[in-house]
């Protein structure tokens, strides 16, 4: 079991023409990165996510849950947005058979099926809402703040459809609360009508929040070995101690972007993962990184990368052109699985057609391998900055291993940029526009803010 992250092709000597990250400038880095892991390391009380791979009695909690729900549902339906719902997509994803909730309750071992409504769009969830046994679906309102627009939108229809299947005592038996111990319309709610209820610990936000019971629940119930994503994160974090770039892997990574980003004009930066299971993942690392690092400087003007999701060997046949040929603004760090180079063997059919022929007798895990291989190789023959992370499997505790990679990652990157990775204030003036718009009480002030802009011109629509 290990990651390994092999950054040849980010440095010069392995790209032409002088590209690349110099040692010199590597070594500059290393107090900045030193500086920036003490930072985040001192913040260890404040910084919940930090601690989430070593709490038992949250995984004890968690499982409790899980074992109650066990034989009594089919379902199990995920309200939520943002960082309340990526991470529970992305366990999905990665750790049950493709196609999951296609399966039958044999094929599932008896496992629910897991939807995640992340959006408010009408189509969506009035078709979600008509192919549900509202009786043996187990229904997660997922939400740190309590009182998010989108999840409580959700909460309102399926909370209106339940109490009409189930009566209201029913309704409350299926529902479960992921949400603040204190604060919020959630907990509120959950202490007047006694809904069951599971913390997000106060110190631990939205997109940190993976290993917490946001994304630990809907494992547990899915049947994934919950220890197993722990001990990953926690490998991780063992790993994380020192403050030395050679011996960090998240450090590491954090510091490759950020001086390609601030050293070489590099600030798009794909994360494309070589494996179907690892898709979501790559999702959830772009709200991640980039709600935590795109920020107005303290010092003044703006930084951040972008972000961008990508999965190969599909995207060779859609991004890597752009990659290639593109502006040389990006990097690339490729996952790769190891050790899959036995799976899914290519038969050996019209051996006489050279577009074929050539391709029986190997196997379709040798092919996605060769594949990240060539693709690593050709970018850095063209300059193209690039890294790999390899692991062993797609599996519980790689999983676990890769979520704390990137999550420290980011909370060093927040620091080596000078920036808070943990607010995100941008989102909000659109939030109270929108809140305005709906008539919510208290917004006044952005109802005024929205009247005073430009209507739309007429000399600019067709
Ligand atoms: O990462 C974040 O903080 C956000 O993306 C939140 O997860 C998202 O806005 C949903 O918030 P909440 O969990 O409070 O409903």
């Amino acid at each position: 079991m290990s990651l390994a992250l092999d950054f040849t092709n980010m440095m010069a000597g392995a790209l032409p023409g002088g590209a690349g990250i110099t040692p010199a400038q590597w070594e500059a880095a290393a107090p900045r990165f030193a500086a920036a892991h003490a930072a985040v390391h001192a913040r260890t009380a404040t910084l919940g996510f930090l601690s989430l791979p070593h709490d038992r009695a949250m995984r004890a909690q968690v499982e409790a849950v899980a074992a109650d729900a066990r034989d009594r549902v089919d379902d199990v339906l995920l309200l939520g947005i943002g960082g309340s719902a990526l991470g529970p997509i992305a366990v999905r994803t990665a750790l049950c058979p493709p196609g999951w909730n296609a399966l039958d309750a044999t094929a599932r071992g008896g496992r629910p099926r897991l939807h995640v409504l992340d959006n408010v769009d009408p189509v969506t969830i009035a078709a979600t809402l008509a192919r549900l046994d509202l009786q043996r679906t187990l229904v997660l309102v997922v939400s740190k703040s309590g009182g998010t627009v989108e999840t409580m939108a959700q909460y309102l229809i399926v909370r209106e459809a339940m109490a009409r299947r189930l009566g209201e005592g029913g309704a409350r038996r299926q529902l479960v609360f992921l949400t603040d111990p204190v604060v919020g319309a959630l907990r509120r709610i959950a202490r007047e009508e006694g809904i069951r209820t599971l913390d997000i610990p106060a110190n631990v936000g939205g997109r940190f929040s993976v290993l917490s019971p946001v994304g630990l629940l809907p494992a547990a119930l899915l049947g994934v070995d919950v220890a197993a994503l722990q001990a990953g994160a926690a490998d991780v974090m063992a790993r994380a101690e020192q403050p030395l770039l050679a011996a960090n892997l998240p450090g590491a990574f954090a510091t490759l972007q950020w001086l390609a980003d601030t050293a070489h004009g590099r600030p798009i930066q794909v994360l494309m993962p070589y494996a179907d299971p690892l898709r979501d993942l790559a999702l959830w690392f772009v709200q991640l990184w980039a709600e935590s690092l795109g920020k107005r400087h303290p010092a003044g003007g703006h930084v951040g990368p972008t972000p961008v999701p990508a999965v190969g060997a599909t995207d060779q046949h859609a991004q890597v052109q752009l990659f290639m040929e593109g502006p040389l603004d990006k990097t690339v760090t490729f996952v790769a699985v190891r050790g899959r180079e036995g799976d899914g063997s290519i038969p050996a059919r019209h051996a006489d057609i050279p577009e074929l022929g050539y391709l029986g007798g190997h196997t379709l895990g040798e092919l996605i391998a060769i594949e990240q291989r060539a693709t690593a190789g050709a970018l850095a023959a063209r300059g193209r900055f690039n890294a790999t992370l390899a692991i062993d499997a797609v599996d519980a505790w790689h999983l676990g291993a890769l979520f704390q990679t990137f999550a420290l990652a980011t909370a060093y990157a927040g620091a080596l940029y000078g920036v808070d990775a943990f607010d995100q204030p941008g989102v909000e003036l659109g939030k109270q526009f929108a809140y305005a718009l709906l008539g919510r009480p208290g917004s006044e002030g952005a109802r005024a803010e929205w009247d005073a802009l430009p209507s739309p011109d007429p000399r600019w629509q067709l």
